[in-house]
């Protein structure tokens, strides 16, 4: 069975309600494209606007950050069932702006991929490697690594729905993209490692998405790799360019 190809737009710390609502409005004509799942991770202050905005369209919305407790005294988180109910249905985790700017390490990470799926969430779990790893050659292993430990004591069922972003982290908003070969290179990695933990049919349905600099430009190229199975996009996001990225 083929995979669904997953296009998602991770916008960051950017857009402000009014701004967001004026986003959609942009992207809404260029992103209809009933073949591929959209998915728009917005801040937690545009998810009504942006879930009411998309409404009656093919676009999906996602969470960008969410804390694992369901409530109680844990001021400036947002949890699942906040998200569930406002009407989210994608949560990104393990990006590594969350890993290296707030400190969030593996095993916060496993929680938050075992809450999201018991609170009905998809997480979009991220992975990936500094340049330091990249250059020192051992990216393979530390990406392994990565997936090993946010997976541990998921089930293969909820990984046949679950989509993995490989972010190599050199290449996150520098505009350096990694070449479609280095991309595929750790994706088909990312799903041998699913096969190993688990079996061939769970490698087979889980979706890798590439995430770093993709843009109107890469996206064809990085898309029509055999274990590339969509992207997480930051920047071209913003813009009309995510269109063509849905529609590369
Ligand atoms: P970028 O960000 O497309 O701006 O490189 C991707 C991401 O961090 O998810």
């Amino acid at each position: 069975m083929a995979r669904r190809r997953i296009i998602a737009g991770n916008w960051k710390m950017n857009m402000t309600p009014s701004q967001a609502k004026e986003l959609c409005a942009t992207l809404k004509d260029l992103v209809a494209n009933d073949a591929v799942d959209v998915v728009y991770c917005v801040p937690a202050i545009d998810i009504t606007t942006v879930v009411e905005a998309v409404a009656g369209t093919n676009v999906k919305v996602g969470a960008e950050n969410f804390y694992i407790e369901d409530k109680g005294a844990f001021t400036g988180e947002i949890s699942a069932p906040m998200l569930k109910e406002a009407g989210v249905e994608y949560v990104i985790m393990g990006h590594s702006e969350r890993r290296d700017i707030f400190g969030e390490d593996d095993i916060l990470i496993n929680a938050k991929v075992k809450k999201a799926f018991a609170a009905g969430l998809k997480p979009i779990l991220c992975c990936g490697e500094s340049l330091a790893v990249r250059k020192a050659g051992t990216y393979v292993d530390w990406v392994k690594r990565q997936i090993t430990w946010d997976l541990y004591g998921v089930t293969a069922d909820q990984v046949k729905e679950l989509v993995i972003a490989y972010e190599p982290i050199w290449a996150i908003g520098t505009g350096e993209t990694a070449t479609a070969d280095q991309a595929q290179e750790v994706c088909k990695m990312i799903r041998e490692t699913i096969a190993d933990l688990y079996d061939a049919a769970t490698a087979e349905a889980v979706r890798i998405q590439y995430g770093g600099s993709m843009n109107a430009g890469n996206a064809a190229e990085l898309l029509s790799k055999d274990d590339i199975d969509g992207g997480l996009i930051g920047g071209a996001a913003l813009k009309p360019d995510f269109g063509q990225i849905v529609n590369a």
